[in-house]
Parts: structure tokens; C-alpha cells; sequence
């Protein structure tokens, strides 16, 4: 059932040109200039009309979120909270029937998830659902919703929910976008092109798998690792920490590129592995100064680029090369090389990589 894989973790890493194309069948019509999603369609005038959009989720698909939030902001112009469930509902949140909530789950069982939709349905807020599983309770707790269409996913380590859950909010963000006049019908359709170009990168972006378990090899000792990312892919080195912390029990940090010089900093000697994220258009400049100041102290870095660029090559240690891809949609690919570099550490250090110790599929606990 594994599919000829070691571990359903590879498996569903290897799944996701696959999963994302699934997501979005039927839904991104290119051709047509339309984005068809019944679940936003039948109730268009409340996000429209949103004074904001709230999301609430927990550990990936938190991440998901705060990738939304960059996405619904930038391209849709709604202003957008992102929220730990947990915290959303024991704060006595200020929420009101202008709000739409966004509840993201693979999983569509998660307690605090779920806790915190009643609450925001008690306060008369319009509640969203994203989540993988069909049936679950969070799905059938939200007044409407999206699945993720990613299929099955068995290993504890969360990967295509992830993607599958961005390029869900994708398709609203773009949808809303275009309803509101944001983006004009031609800016519209470069994006919705652009979107279906993205499974073939993630094929391409798979292909560096042996590169990234020889980077592997030399850092799977390391007993701690900072990522960085800026813009669209500050969330995604938070997402590369979690999946090194949760499957090889290596201490992982992520933070925004630039809050490194505020103290992460610190910590950095030739000891330290930092992943950087840094695609030509996210502030890039930025970015290579912040990689010099690493390799100043003799930090070690690993850098994620886009294909062709040229002045992070010069100045990391590793280089992961991803096919270019206009910057709200990088996420989708700048995260599978991530994915794929805990993987193999945590396989390198004998951790069990599809049930890692403490953790369950679905938290249903509080
Ligand atoms: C990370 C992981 C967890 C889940 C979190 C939320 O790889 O698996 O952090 O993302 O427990 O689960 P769902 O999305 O099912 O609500």
C-alpha cells in the first residue's frame, strides 16, 4: 500500500504534482477564465462583503494559513488574522457576523480547531471549511467548504495536505481577487496559468531528491537548525523547522530572514545549519545580505534558490536549485525540498519517519 516506497511520507511527498493537480480539477478553468468553486460561489457576497477573514488552524496547517494571509492580502486585498485555534478560543476573540473564518484541517478532527468554530459560529461569523478529510467533523461543522481532494494521508508528517490546503486558498484568493476587481481578466488568467504550471515544477523540483540526501548525509548529526524565509516563504521555513523537529527530533527554529540580527543570531557558529529560502523575487537582495552575515560567523548554509540564480551560489555551502515561479506560488515548491531534507535526516538517524514518537494523526484532545 505504500505504492513501492519505503515510507508513506515519501510516498505522499512523491504524490503531490499529483494531489495539487487533484485539487484543483475542475476548479481552475483556464481556458475559460474561471475559477469554479460551488463552496465560495453559493456564498460570494460574504467574502466579498468581509470586513476580514480570520483562519484558525493548528502546527502545518496553521502554516498553510499564514501562507494565505500573504496570498488573500497581496492578491485580493482582504485583510486577513491568522490564529492558533488553540489560542483563538480561549481569548475571548472580538469576532462578528462581517468576519469569515477559515478553518484549515486535514484532518477535519482536530479539538481546538473544531472548539474554535463553535465559537465563532456562536458569534455569528460565516464559517469556512478546508480540510481533506470527507465527512470529518470540522467539515461538517462549517457552514460551507473545500476539500482538499489530496487523498489519504497515512504519514503523521504532514506534506500534500500542505500544498493541496495552499493551492486551495490559492484558488479562493484568485477567485476573490477577480470578483472584487483587484485583478483585471488578463492578470487573472496569467495566474490561473501559471497555477497549472505548478505540478510540473513540483515534479522538477522532486528531482533534486539525491542532491538533498547527500546534503542529508553531512548534516544529520547537527543538533539544532535555523531556517529562513522572507515574504511568501517565511512560512515555509516555519513549516521546513516543524518536519525536521517532528520526524528526527533535531531542535529546528524557523523565523523571518530578517528577524535574525534581533537574536537567532546568537547562536550561530559552524555548528549550525541554517536553511535559507531565497528566491530571486522575495527580497532577494535582502536575503544575500542576511546569508553573508551567516557566513561571517561560520554558519552553514543550505539554500534554496530558484533556477539561474547566481549570487547565493557564490556564498551557501549547498545549493538547492527549484524551477522559478512567480512569487505567490513559490510556497509550492520552495517547501518540497524541505520536505524532502527531513525525510532523509530523520531516515539517517533511525527515526521512525511515519509514526514519530508523542505525535497522532489527528489531535483530538485539547
Ligand atoms: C505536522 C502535523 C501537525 C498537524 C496538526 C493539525 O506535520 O501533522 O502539526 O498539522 O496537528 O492537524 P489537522 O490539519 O488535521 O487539523
Amino acid at each position: 500500500e505504500k505504492g513501492g516506497y519505503d515510507h508513506f511520507m515519501l510516498k505522499e511527498i512523491y504524490e503531490q504534482p499529483r494531489a495539487i493537480q487533484d485539487t484543483y480539477r475542475g476548479r481552475l478553468l483556464a481556458d475559460q477564465g474561471l475559477v469554479r468553486m460551488a463552496g465560495i460561489d453559493n456564498h460570494l457576497e460574504k467574502f466579498t462583503n468581509a470586513d476580514r477573514i480570520i483562519i484558525v488552524a493548528c502546527g502545518t496547517s496553521w502554516h498553510a494559513g499564514l501562507v494565505a494571509e500573504y496570498i488573500f492580502e497581496d492578491l485580493a486585498r482582504i485583510p486577513v488574522e491568522v490564529e492558533y485555534a488553540s489560542e483563538f478560543r480561549y481569548r475571548n476573540p472580538v469576532i462578528t457576523p462581517n468576519d469569515v473564518v477559515i478553518a484549515i484541517s486535514q484532518s477535519g478532527e482536530t479539538a481546538d480547531t473544531l472548539a474554535a468554530i463553535k465559537l465563532a459560529k456562536e458569534k455569528g461569523a460565516f464559517v469556512f471549511g478546508v480540510c481533506n478529510v470527507v465527512g470529518s467533523s470540522i467539515a461538517r461543522e462549517t457552514h460551507a467548504g473545500a476539500y482538499t481532494h489530496a487523498g489519504p494521508e497515512i504519514g503523521v508528517a504532514s506534506t500534500k495536505a500542505f500544498t493541496t490546503q495552499i493551492t486551495v486558498l490559492t484558488l479562493i484568493a484568485l477567485k476573490l481577487a477577480k470578483e472584487k476587481g483587484v485583478f483585471s481578466e488578463s492578470e487573472f488568467h496569467e495566474m490561473l496559468t501559471q497555477l497549472e504550471g505548478v505540478p510540473a515544477k513540483v515534479e522538477r523540483a522532486l528531482q533534486s531528491n539525491d542532491l538533498i540526501e547527500a546534503i542529508a548525509e553531512v548534516y544529520k548529526d547537527s543538533t539544532n537548525c535555523l531556517y529562513l524565509g522572507r515574504g511568501y516563504n517565511f512560512p515555509v521555513a516555519l513549516e521546513g523547522a516543524l518536519k525536521l523537529k517532528e520526524i528526527s527530533y533535531i531542535h529546528a527554529e524557523g523565523y523571518p530572514a530578517a528577524e535574525m540580527k534581533h537574536g537567532p543570531i546568537a547562536l550561530i557558529d559552524e555548528m549550525m545549519p541554517v536553511v535559507v529560502i531565497a528566491t530571486r523575487k522575495g527580497h532577494y537582495e535582502k536575503v544575500v545580505s542576511n546569508i553573508q552575515e551567516i557566513k561571517s560567523r561560520q554558519g552553514k548554509i543550505i539554500a534554496v534558490v530558484f533556477e539561474g540564480d547566481e549570487s547565493v551560489k557564490e556564498l551557501a555551502d549547498h545549493v538547492v536549485e527549484v524551477p522559478a515561479t512567480s512569487e505567490p506560488l513559490s510556497p509550492l515548491v520552495t517547501t518540497i525540498p524541505l520536505q524532502l531534507l527531513s525525510y532523509h535526516i530523520a531516515l539517517m538517524r533511525g527515526c521512525n519517519v511515519d509514526q514519530p514518537r508523542n505525535l497522532a494523526k489527528s489531535v483530538t484532545v485539547e
